[in-house]
């Protein structure tokens, strides 16, 4: 491959800075021309892009969000769409693709790959929700986030003997909610996985533990189970303790990369070039069980992804 492209799609991700990073100097090193196409899918479909270098990506690795913008892009998802995308990249040269971003990205690049342009996917996303992956760029930075403002709400809770119940991004999946709330030591944790009983496993939840002398409480709320303003009402009901909801939002995605987000980055980059190089489309580059592995798209994008139930016993069991 002489000429590569690659855009960042979806929702941004700490991390994905260090993927570009990645893919340029090694797709330079390798000899390719490598062009940063802006705004995701939007960008290769008006030909928003330029050719980056070695020192394009001077600077980056410590920085979140995506030097390459990110959009979501409803055009593309039609035909009409793809085939402006797919015109764009035969007019300048593109031989091969690599898209960081989630699972939604990832079938535009199945989409791409189908039509004759040869797509590897990099997992980049705070949810931590894609299936073949046990981990994705920007979970790690986003989790470290979370745990950083549940601390300083816990000092304030304290002080006031109140209940702060707090909402986390996630989009339909719970795991930066059971991950942020074992390490912040919730009372409780609700996540979209697990079915739940509010009475059962918040209200009393909380009584017993008054009685055994507690009197401020962490609740941590995926934005896949929401409704945080209602909890509060009936909490403060229920139990007579003041509580307040706080839905920590976009802040989630921001920061600097941690050191595992910004390795996993850096690995994954130089895997999704390996596989260009080597003439190899159609791909997901993942990680599991701490090693990097690649996958076909069409199967990447059937598995179904699991939650480890024993970390949630264990949350019940010790945030007691
Ligand atoms: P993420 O990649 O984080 O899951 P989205 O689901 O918003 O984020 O997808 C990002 C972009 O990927 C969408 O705006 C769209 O351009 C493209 N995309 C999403 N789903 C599909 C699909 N089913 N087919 C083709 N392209 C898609
Ligand atoms: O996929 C990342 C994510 O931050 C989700 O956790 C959340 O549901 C969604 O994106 C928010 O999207 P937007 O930036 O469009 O508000």
């Amino acid at each position: 491959m002489k000429t590569i492209g690659v855009l960042t799609s979806g929702g941004d991700a700490p991390g994905m800075n260090a993927a570009i990073r990645a893919v340029v100097r090694s797709g330079c090193e390798n000899g390719m021309r490598v062009m940063g196409i802006r705004r995701g899918y939007n960008g290769l479909m008006q030909g928003d892009m330029y050719e980056m270098n070695l020192r394009s990506v001077s600077n980056i690795i410590n920085r979140g969000g995506t030097i390459l913008y990110s959009a979501r892009s409803p055009e593309f998802k039609t035909e009409e769409g793809l085939q402006k995308a797919l015109s764009v990249a035969k007019e300048v040269g593109m031989d091969g693709l690599v898209v960081i971003g989630g699972d939604g990205s990832f079938r535009g690049a199945r989409d791409l790959s189908l039509r004759g342009l040869p797509c590897v996917g990099i997992p980049g996303t705070i949810d931590n929700d894609i299936a073949c992956c046990d981990y994705t760029i920007g979970y790690d930075t986003a989790m470290n986030t979370v745990l950083e403002m549940v601390d300083r709400l816990r000092d304030t809770t304290e002080s006031h003997d109140r209940c702060s119940v707090v909402e986390v991004m996630g989009r339909h999946a719970g795991y930066i909610a059971l991950n942020a709330g074992i390490a912040s030591g919730a009372t409780a944790i609700l996540i979209p996985e697990i079915e739940y009983d509010f009475q059962r496993d918040v209200i009393d939840r909380m009584i017993r533990t008054q009685k055994t002398g507690k009197k401020h409480f962490i609740i941590v709320v995926a934005e896949g189970v929401g409704g945080v303003d209602e909890m509060v009402k009936r909490i403060t009901e229920e139990t007579g303790v003041e509580s307040r909801a706080t839905i920590l939002g976009h802040v989630q995605r921001g920061g600097s990369p941690t050191v595992r987000d910004r390795v996993a980055a850096s690995h994954m980059g130089s895997r999704a070039v390996r596989l260009l190089s080597e003439g190899k489309g159609n791909r997901v580059v993942a990680m599991q069980k701490d090693e990097i592995v690649d996958f076909d798209i069409f199967e990447a994008l059937s598995m179904k992804k699991t939650l480890d139930l024993e970390q949630y016993r264990v949350a019940l069991e010790i945030s007691i």
